[in-house]
């Protein structure tokens, strides 16, 4: 019977995280990473991993399906979720950016009209600065939004630049910096506490190998 279970986020944060757990000696066999099995346990029994959309991540986390999760800042700075974040992970390095096209000024425009996967925390941007913004919500390929003329504007993630670049896009201002996050449930902290403990000690130490070897 497994410890903990653990929701790590799926997509571009999930090697590293699987590769930084396995250093904290929650290790998946590769057979099993190779299986379209969304739940599954590490090769020590003592943790169950299932995998799942990053914004669902906070979700299972604060309804104690899950006991802890890998996740980015980004997502839950968007999520209205109550979780414990005792550990930051230097995984996922992003920048939570304003993006338009190049060379466009958005002075002057009156309401901007802001594509985004983060309502919030674009309304919560603009809003702090005191400029009206209809946020157009949407689910991925945010950059299109402005190329195709449905906004004036992203508010998205930038890791590489890659993608603004190849889209005519380039970044307009900074709103934050964002890594992956341990979460952990505020009831597993207490009545799983030596489990949690031993896995948030056991990732500081994998934490500190990964840095010394940069
Ligand atoms: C993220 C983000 C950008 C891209 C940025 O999308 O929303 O589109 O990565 O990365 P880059 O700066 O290295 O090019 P993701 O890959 O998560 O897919 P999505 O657009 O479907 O959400």
């Amino acid at each position: 019977m497994p410890e903990l279970t653990i929701a790590v986020a799926k997509g571009r944060l999930q090697a590293d995280a699987l590769a930084l757990l396995a250093r904290a000696g929650a290790v998946v066999s590769s057979a099993a990473l190779s299986s379209r099995r969304l739940a599954l346990e590490d090769e020590s029994g003592r943790y169950r991993f299932i995998f799942v959309k990053p914004s669902d991540v906070p979700v299972y986390v604060e309804h104690g399906i899950a006991d802890c999760g890998v996740v980015g800042r980004d997502v839950l700075l968007e999520s209205e979720t109550d979780l414990l974040q005792p550990l930051t992970l230097d995984i996922a390095r992003c920048r939570i950016v304003v993006a338009a096209r190049t060379g466009t000024s958005l002075r002057g425009l009156g309401m901007l009209r802001v594509a985004t996967k983060y309502p919030r925390l674009a309304a919560a941007h603009f809003g702090a600065q005191g400029r009206p913004a209809e946020i157009i919500e949407l689910s991925g390929s945010v950059e299109l939004a402005p190329v195709l003329g449905l906004a004036d504007c992203i508010v998205d993630l930038v890791e590489t630049g890659a993608t603004l670049l190849e889209n005519g896009l380039e970044e307009i201002e900074v709103i934050g910096e964002s890594t992956a996050r341990l979460v952990v449930n505020r009831a597993s902290y207490q009545l799983k506490a030596a489990a949690v403990a031993t896995l948030i000690a056991a990732l500081e130490v994998a934490k500190a190998q990964v840095s010394n070897l940069d």
